[in-house]
């Protein structure tokens, strides 16, 4: 049995267009981006700049925004050219079967988990969150018991502190988007689109209101300088700032996985990762240069930073803070929905090719989706989300996906010099500069994250090693 056995192009792609049943190929250029941008603007946005403002970067958490930026652009432009070349519903983990064979794909297919799948169950409890202090400010109050899960602290009414019992609102936001993912792509692409339009408003809001309330003294110093700690402040401050802003911009690479359902893939693949790539990264920068404009760094550590810049505007703006929360809670539903369709897209190329269970490739003869797939993901992604303390795992959902894109930089490389002649409907410009760029500042950003964090990357990918050994490697197709 040869581990490095790799699939021929031809192959996957005569693959991708038979069987009974095939996914649906209905989405256009504007969905993707839309897709594109559902899944990116979420809790890295709204939560993460401020805190990497106050502990990292002070004002230069722009500059982080750039560098971070610079790296998925490096990544998008890859994840381009392979997705035009290769538009079938895999993504990186059917790249990397072709260029460097089987074991390496089995452990993306695997790691990618730790962004679709852990992400949204990370997601799902912020949301839960920001739905419940959006509730109460209409005056409907949650029990907090049921807002978080047996491992979190709760403050009830009384001023008593308590465990939590389940996070029911996390829980019932997976199976909502669950239902809609098995019904249909197009339903769920619509879904997303309209949900996109007010997410897009709110972030285009407080960038116009704020901005007049900018007070040029907050950006000095710029780069606050180093305590003398790796990470805070100064360079390293802002790498490190990089790195965890990083999860801001996760979500383009996920356009990939419905190179399968679009009707134009060689044009239009590229240009949803592309174009919602440019789209996000203009509008984080705005965002962090109004942001440390109206508020001093050391004032943006709180876990709503977004508020505190809020408060500081005169009365009449009180309406932009429930404006904010509505666009947060919006985002992060597209978020959640984003992801869970790109986990079961790379799941079911996996089963196609043999290395899971044919459940998850199981296409519904009417809705034309993996729904199988879904019911299974929305059972355990809602367990989690329900009864762990999963927030603490945003940081895996940051290194699992860098692990993704250097291998997809990397699988550039491979292909380009192995098969020169290959039609590219789309190619990263500046070969090999930009795929080697891509791989340096995505290593770049992994090695800043902490100790913990690369742990369970290791126990995760020994967890998948077991897997694929006692199972996927004994029904490969490929191999037999
Ligand atoms: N980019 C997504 C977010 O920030 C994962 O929520």
């Amino acid at each position: 049995m040869n581990l490095f056995v790799k699939k021929p192009i031809g192959q996957i792609i005569a693959a991708s267009e038979g069987g009974e049943y095939t996914l649906n190929r209905s989405l256009g250029p504007w969905s993707l981006i839309s897709l594109g941008i559902g899944a990116i603007i979420g809790a890295g946005l709204f939560s993460l700049t401020g805190m990497a403002a106050a502990e990292n970067a002070g004002p230069a958490v722009v500059l982080a925004f750039v560098v971070a930026a610079i790296g998925c652009a490096f990544a998008g432009m890859c994840y381009s050219e392979l997705a035009a070349m290769i538009p079938v519903a895999g993504s990186a983990y059917t790249y990397t079967y072709a260029t460097m064979g089987e074991l390496i794909a089995w452990i993306i297919g695997w790691d990618l988990v730790l962004e679709y799948a852990v992400a949204s169950s990370v997601v799902a409890v912020s949301w839960s969150n920001y739905v419940a202090s959006f509730l109460s400010d209409f005056g409907i109050h949650l029990d907090p018991r049921f807002v978080a899960c047996s491992f979190d602290k709760v403050t009830m009414p009384d001023g008593s502190v308590v465990n939590g019992i389940i996070n029911i609102p996390a829980m019932i936001i997976i199976v909502l988007i669950s239902l809609l993912l098995m019904i249909g792509i197009k339903e769920s692409s619509t879904v997303n689109s309209i949900i996109v339009v007010i997410k897009l408003a709110v972030v285009l809001t407080f960038v116009a209101v704020g901005f007049q309330y900018i007070k040029p003294e907050n950006y000095v110093p710029f780069i606050p300088e180093n305590t003398g700690k790796f990470g805070e402040f100064g360079i390293s401050g802002i790498m490190r700032a990089a790195a965890i802003i990083f999860f801001a911009y996760i979500g383009f690479d996920t356009v990939s996985t419905a190179a399968q359902e679009t009707r134009n893939p060689h044009k239009d693949v590229p240009m949803g990762i592309l174009g919602s790539l440019a789209l996000c990264t203009i509008l984080y920068i705005a965002f962090a240069i109004v942001l440390t404009g109206m508020v001093k760094y050391t004032g943006l550590g709180g876990a709503a930073p977004v508020a505190t810049a809020i408060n500081m505007l005169p009365d009449q703006y009180h309406w932009l803070q429930i404006m904010i929360k509505m666009g947060i809670v919006a985002g992060f539903t597209s978020v959640i929905l984003v992801m869970l369709l790109g986990q079961s897209r790379i799941f079911y190329s996996m089963s196609r090719d043999g290395l899971l269970p044919k459940l998850f490739s199981d296409i519904h003869p009417t809705w034309r989706t993996p729904w199988r797939s879904n019911l299974l993901f929305m059972f355990f992604v809602s367990f989690f989300a329900g009864f762990f303390p999963i927030s603490k795992l945003g940081h895996m959902t940051s290194i699992g996906t860098l692990l993704a894109f250097v291998i997809v930089c990397a699988g550039v490389m491979v292909l380009r010099y192995t098969q020169p002649l290959l039609p590219r409907p789309y190619r990263a410009p500046c070969f090999p500069l930009f795929p080697f760029l891509g791989i340096i500042v995505c290593l770049a950003m992994m090695t800043s994250l902490d100790a913990e964090t690369w742990a369970r990357l290791i126990i995760w990918l020994a967890v998948g090693l077991i897997i694929y050994f006692t199972y996927s490697r004994f029904h490969s197709k490929l191999n037999k």
